[in-house]
């Protein structure tokens, strides 16, 4: 196999007050929760029903922080649209997306806490951008997404996962044979069994909806969609 895959990252903090410029050890709590998650190495996941303990997978991909820029601006909401991405719309432009991460901290509003851009897309807008109180798991948070696990899911998408209901109804595939069939997004801090589609739900996945504290596992079927990415051909080979 390609072994571990290190993924440098960029971090550009948006802030337009001083909570919203979060500080050195939040960034950092958050590159650390990544390396966790995508290693297996989260405490949390020793909660895995025993119905899923043999696809619960280590994706062995590392996280290192290779800068981060921060930019004052009287901007207080920045929507969906990318703007954020650019210097020329007061926001901060992408770093070498061909051989890096970049995220964007900053308040999107709207009730969202981030959103990700899949492979293949324009490399100028490449990454993820999270809300200042939904990243890492120190310092200016909001419970109950407080745990790090917004970058968790956004970065799942940026390596091409689907959310695990596949955003349809019981036949709408996520292309993932090991996460069970669903028919929306479970939220809140589901009990065990939920049972949606003749199935069980895979409610603690990172790619449902939960709380940060209810989800602590990706799949062997979601590691394998996650790794092809960087093999030959892949798009994110470059990284
Ligand atoms: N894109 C999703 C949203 O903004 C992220 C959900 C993350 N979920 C979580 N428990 N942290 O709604
Ligand atoms: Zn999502
Ligand atoms: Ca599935």
């Amino acid at each position: 196999g390609l072994g571990s895959i290190n993924i440098p990252v960029y971090v550009h903090v948006i802030y337009s007050n001083s909570q919203e410029n979060i500080s050195d050890a939040q960034i950092q709590s958050q590159i650390d929760v990544l390396n966790a998650d995508f290693n297996l190495t989260n405490n949390d996941a020793s909660n895995t029903p025993t119905e899923f303990t043999d696809v619960l997978a280590d994706a062995d991909i590392n996280f290192t922080l290779a800068g981060v820029t921060r930019k004052a601006s009287s901007r207080t909401e920045w929507g969906t649209r990318d703007e954020m991405k650019f210097a020329s719309n007061g926001g901060v432009d992408v770093v070498t997306p061909e051989s890096a991460l970049n995220i964007w901290v900053c308040n999107i509003g709207g009730g969202i806490l981030g959103y990700a851009q899949f492979p293949g897309g324009d490399p100028a807008t490449d990454g993820v951008v999270v809300g200042p109180e939904f990243f890492g798991d120190t310092g200016y948070l909001a419970a109950p997404f407080d745990k790090g696990r917004t970058t968790t899911h956004e970065v799942g998408h940026y390596l091409n996962l689907r959310h695990i209901w596949g955003d349809g109804r019981c036949k709408q595939d996520d292309f993932v044979a090991d996460t069970p069939s669903s028919d929306g997004p479970n939220y809140g801090c589901p009990s065990y069994p939920t049972v949606n589609c003749r199935s069980n739900d895979m409610t603690m996945n990172y790619m449902d909806y939960v709380n940060d504290e209810c989800m602590y596992m990706f799949s062997e079927g979601q590691k394998a969609r996650m790794r092809a990415l960087f093999a030959a051909g892949g798009a994110r080979e470059s990284l």
